[in-house]
């Protein structure tokens, strides 16, 4: 069954469409009407029959244009972002035009930021490719590129037009991949929605295994969750940041090795276990709960082993989160399951015990 969701405030809100199938010329002409040209972003690793099917369904509406990058992180790159802009400038994209992103973050991230720049804002439209950015990184409005100082340093808030979310392009996605998007919708199960971990629980079989019906049914609470969340917050100037539950820790697994052997989910799984086990130590929730929540991350099979990682190794990078204000580390941790608070209280030592397995 197809679902809809809205996301964004006034001018800005945009529409999310989840269904299988969901590519299809009824979801996506009320979005190309009205532009003369098209440009599709999608890089090589994005099987090429999906970006075909895009192309196919926006050429009767426009003239359309298409850039490939190279798939990977390094794709998210100032001279992209540079060579995509003259592209459009060379084709004549007046401010009426439109872009399309087709795959997964990466693409999403520098797609967005090029329509927020050129021209000083041209409209976009999502379609994510990966389970990581259906539930994640297409709905939101964060846009970004990489510069060598660090990751997403350069970007900004700019929301899409809309997003159409096609689960079954998820079929062609490694399992690793699939796994690790999986991280996020266990992250919105913990710090909002009860209902979805309840789902997580008692479907981990149908969830592993892609079963359609339950596989939209977590993208849509997942997004439900991020959508209530970035519309009451699009800045993060406050309640935003439970988004970031287990990435202070998982940020400092990623950078420690170098962004290489461990995906960005695989990394989220581990830094949401220590932010639990810390929620544990503080007091704020039960050892009832702590387990249910280990047991959960277990049930989806993720490495949840700590021992290579040193606190004094890691606690660099845990304080050069961008999460820092004034000075102050704000963890985000758990009060119950399901409802996750901001803290700039806590005890130190019960950062270096919550890294211990
Ligand atoms: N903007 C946000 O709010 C936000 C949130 C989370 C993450 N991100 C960003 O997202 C990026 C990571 O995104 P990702 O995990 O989707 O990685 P990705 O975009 O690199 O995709 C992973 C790989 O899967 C391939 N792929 C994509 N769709 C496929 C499909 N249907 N079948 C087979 N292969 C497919 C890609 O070519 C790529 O090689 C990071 O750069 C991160 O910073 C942004
Ligand atoms: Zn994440």
């Amino acid at each position: 069954m197809a679902k809809e969701l809205f996301a964004g405030q006034r001018q800005n809100k945009y529409k999310i469409v989840i269904s299988k199938e969901a590519i299809l010329r009824k979801n996506l002409a009320p979005l190309l009407k009205q532009h003369n040209k098209t440009l599709i972003i999608s890089d090589d690793g994005v099987p090429q029959k999906i970006v075909r099917k895009v192309t196919g369904i926006s050429k009767p509406f426009s003239k359309v244009f298409k850039v490939i990058l190279e798939h990977g992180e390094n794709a998210k790159s100032v001279q992209n972002f540079q060579k995509i802009l003259n592209y459009l400038a060379d084709n004549n994209f007046d401010r009426t035009d439109l872009i399309v992103a087709v795959g997964g973050g990466v693409v999403g991230d520098i797609s967005g930021y090029v329509a927020s720049s050129y021209l000083r804002g041209i409209e976009f439209i999502q379609i994510p490719t990966t389970l990581l950015a259906q539930v994640d990184s297409s709905v939101g409005g964060k846009t970004a590129i990489n510069i060598s100082a660090g990751k997403n340093l350069v970007g900004a808030f700019y929301n899409p037009k809309g997003v159409i979310i096609d689960t079954t392009v998820l079929k062609t996605l490694p399992n690793r991949e699939f796994k690790a998007g999986l991280a996020e919708v266990i992250k919105y199960a913990l710090i909002e929605n009860k209902s979805l971990f309840s789902l997580l629980e008692t479907h981990a079989k149908k969830i592993l295994s892609m079963e359609n019906n339950v596989i939209e049914e977590i993208i849509f609470r997942s997004i439900q969750t991020k959508a209530k969340i970035v519309t009451k917050d699009e800045r993060e100037n406050g309640i935003r940041a439970i988004l970031n539950f287990g990435h202070t820790f998982g940020h400092a697994i990623e950078a420690h090795g170098k962004y290489k052997k461990i995906l960005h989910g695989e990394a989220i799984a581990k830094g949401m276990k220590i932010a639990s086990k810390i929620s544990y130590l503080e007091n704020l929730i039960t050892e009832k709960d702590h387990t249910k929540i280990i047991d959960l991350l277990h049930l989806y099979e993720f490495d949840l082993s700590l021992n290579q990682y040193k606190f004094q190794k890691l606690k660099p990078y845990i304080f050069r989160d961008k999460k820092i204000k004034a000075g102050k580390l704000n963890l985000v941790l758990l009060n119950q399951i399901s409802k996750a608070i901001i803290t700039s209280s806590f005890d130190v030592k019960n950062l270096q015990r919550g890294l211990k397995d």
